[in-house]
């Protein structure tokens, strides 16, 4: 499948895996790359060898593309040149674009992605010198940055900026995923669909509740704010509505724990359950897109990938038999 993306980063799907910190695991990310998307690991939280081992060993791992995730405007720039020279792709959100940053990135040798949530950001990612733009509809699962629906943001910023644009925020199946590339944009950035493969970090319980999740199940929330970097400029996250109800229901400052060190998660924190959390899971930031409702299994990342491009190659035509 070719489109003005995947021509620029060399990918052979136009489909970009978010980030998702701790969610978005090295399987994650490797799985997808291999499928001919784009892989992609989060920076958030990572002391800074960490995070060059991990992207050393995804990379040893696939020859595909990756890109990697940077959501706070003071990352250091030996730190940001490192990661660069690493990805194909590095992938800003949740800060207004900074040239100097972009800049840097071209010079490690990397293309820069920014995930903007209105039409004047999108400008100003593009006067920054980002190669590549991603729209993120009110819809999308997580962190979202603005309040615009989707195809309404996709339309006006693909009339402002002349490079590729990504849609972001409730694809989560073929036919989301053909309505954008219909509607002009060079690609998808998906979240909440990767979220329930074997592949992700989210605990077993996390992809449960995302699978049994149906119909208008979510809400945009400031709920889960406790220790997140992102909440601290804005509080405005898109979960499970089910978890901020169980969230009231819990007396303790303590919510869960962590690992065999059983390192406590506060009530309210912004981490959402990843294997090896024990306690209220369900009254945990258990991020979700507004279309989590058409999840409707577990599967392979692999298999995400190539159900979502055989219905763009091979579309359903209503009343055929075949
Ligand atoms: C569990 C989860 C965690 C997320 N974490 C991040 C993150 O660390 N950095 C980021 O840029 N976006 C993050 N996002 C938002 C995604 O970039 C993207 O906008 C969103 O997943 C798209 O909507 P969808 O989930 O409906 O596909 C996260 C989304 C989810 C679902």
């Amino acid at each position: 499948m070719r489109t003005p993306f995947t021509e620029l980063v060399g990918c052979r799907v136009p489909i970009q895996q978010a980030p998702m910190g701790t969610i978005s695991s090295p399987d994650l990310a490797v799985a997808v790359a291999e499928a001919g998307g784009v892989g992609t690991l989060t920076a958030l939280g990572l002391p800074p060898a960490v995070l060059l081992r991990r992207l050393d060993e995804v990379r040893a791992r696939t020859s595909g593309v990756l890109s990697a995730n940077v959501v706070t405007p003071d990352v250091d720039d030996g730190l940001l040149t490192a990661v660069a020279e690493r990805v194909r792709l590095v992938d800003f959100f949740w800060f207004d674009p900074a040239p100097r940053l972009v800049e840097r990135a071209h010079r490690a040798g990397a293309l820069v992605n920014w995930q903007v949530g209105s039409t004047a950001e999108a400008r100003a990612a593009v006067d920054a010198g980002c190669d590549v733009v991603t729209v993120q509809g009110v819809e999308a699962g997580g962190h979202v940055r603005g309040a615009t629906p989707l195809r309404t943001l996709l339309r006006e910023v693909l009339d402002a900026v002349d490079v590729p644009v990504l849609a972001a925020g409730g694809i989560s199946d073929g036919r989301s995923f053909a309505e954008v590339l219909a509607a002009g944009a060079a690609g998808a950035r998906i979240g909440t669909r990767f979220l329930a493969t074997p592949e992700s970090g989210a605990h077993p319980a996390y992809k449960r509740a995302v699978v049994d999740a149906a119909g208008d199940c979510t809400e945009i929330t400031g709920a889960f704010a406790v220790g997140c970097p992102l909440c601290a400029t804005s509080p405005r996250a898109r979960v499970l509505r089910t978890a901020v109800e169980r969230l009231a229901e819990v007396d303790d400052d303590v919510a869960a724990t962590i690992g065999r060190d059983r390192v406590p998660v506060p009530r309210g924190s912004g981490l959402p359950p990843v294997a090896g959390v024990e306690g209220r899971l369900d009254a945990m930031a258990l991020y979700a897109g507004a279309a989590v409702g058409s999840v409707g299994d577990v599967r392979p990342a692999a298999e995400v990938v190539a159900e979502l491009v055989a219905a763009v190659e091979r579309p359903t035509v209503p009343g055929s038999t075949g």
